[in-house]
């Protein structure tokens, strides 16, 4: 548990040995307490720089043609609690990420039937949940969380408009009823009870994108705020978890997830003394764009008792490689570098009663 009120709560990751991440396991991140949407006066509207808007009701979103996808979402705060020196916010430790399919409409099929306007750059996604933000500029008054997407990523199929998660209808702090679903960008894009999809005509600079979840760009050597949005690429080792203690000389297997934003995960190293020396892992899962692939590295521990540092390492399709050091233009964001998993090896004799 990361918050008791709002719910926020953490994926035990040395539990998680299946592809796609149980609903129960998988992590919760919100801000505001999760409104109660009422399925009979629920309206989902498309509205602003289109042709012609609409509101659907639940049912009719469940009429339209669907689609079911596998999607990891990571919260762009994940692994927070690895920062040196710590920094304020939820201490995430591995398990702010998950892997689930999801099913629903392609938000492409509400934008088509809306008609965008030429001139719409945005489609910002706004939900039914609201209050005081905590990180200053805070703005006068509550508001709702809303975050938008670029119209090229927007109207592209694999954006959901869901109302499943695993085959179920979504959980209540999952989003339920319906909530946006963007594969390949970073948790936040994925709003939650889902009530508005508007298209806009100029950047949206709402406060989920500016105050929050913003980066320092660099516009020729002049650094300007923008909004948080891909995936960068990343890889987790989630057995054994920090502190585990193992038996000298063993074969042990490591094992762990890698994923990326819009390319997919091509190489994984795992390296077991801190960095000095690296080996190839083997990947559990093929490739599924959007999708974390699992890998396994079998180690034989030292026989020599003491402390080790494992570390591993992911590569993308692009040729990204995880940097060595967290990016300070990414504040407390985006942490994607090696993480350390500080073991013990120990046969049990240096412990005394
Ligand atoms: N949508 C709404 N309406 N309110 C929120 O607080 N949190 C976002 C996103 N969508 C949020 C939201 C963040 S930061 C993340 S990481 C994901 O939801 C988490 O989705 P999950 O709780 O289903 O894992």
């Amino acid at each position: 548990m990361r918050q008791r009120e709002p719910t926020n709560l953490e994926t035990p990751m040395d539990r998680i040995d299946s592809f796609l991440t149980p609903t129960e396991l998988f992590y919760i991140r919100s801000h505001f307490t999760a409104p109660t949407v009422e399925l009979s006066s629920y309206r989902l509207h498309v509205d602003g720089a289109v042709k012609s808007p609409f509101a659907l009701t639940y049912d009719a979103l469940r009429d339209m043609p669907s689609q079911s996808r596998v999607a990891t979402l990571e919260c762009a705060g994940n692994s927070r609690v690895f920062l040196v020196p710590q920094v304020d916010g939820a201490q995430w430790e591995l398990g702010a990420v998950g892997n689930a399919e999801w099913t629903g409409v392609p938000l492409a099929a509400l934008l088509e039937r809306a008609g965008l306007e030429d001139d719409a750059c945005e489609i910002v996604l706004e939900g039914a949940d609201r209050g005081t933000p905590k990180e200053p500029p805070v703005p006068p008054g509550t508001i709702t969380y809303a975050r938008s997407i670029p119209r090229d990523k927007a109207t592209r199929q694999e954006v959901l408009i869901a109302y499943q998660m695993n085959g179920r209808d979504l959980p209540r702090d999952h989003g339920y009823p319906v909530r946006a679903v963007v594969p390949g960008h970073y948790g936040m894009a994925s709003v939650k009870w889902l009530t508005r999809i508007r298209a806009v005509r100029e950047p949206f600079r709402g406060y989920w994108q500016t105050s929050d979840y913003g980066y320092w760009d660099d516009l020729d050597g002049v650094p300007i705020r923008r909004p948080l949005g891909e995936m960068q690429v990343k890889s987790e080792i989630m057995r054994p978890s920090v502190y585990e203690t193992l038996a000298p000389n063993t074969q042990y297997t490591i094992a762990g997830a890698a994923w990326s934003g819009e390319t997919e995960v091509t190489e994984i190293a795992v390296s077991t003394d801190a960095g000095q020396s690296w080996a190839q892992a083997e990947f559990i899962d093929p490739v599924r764009r959007h999708s974390w692939r699992r890998w396994k590295f079998d180690w034989l521990t030292p026989e020599r008792p003491g402390h080790y540092t494992l570390l591993s390492r992911a590569k993308d399709a692009s040729g990204s490689v995880q940097s060595g050091q967290h990016d300070p233009r990414y504040g407390s964001y985006v942490i994607n570098h090696p993480l350390p998993i500080e073991v013990f090896v120990d046969d049990g004799s240096t412990v005394s009663a």
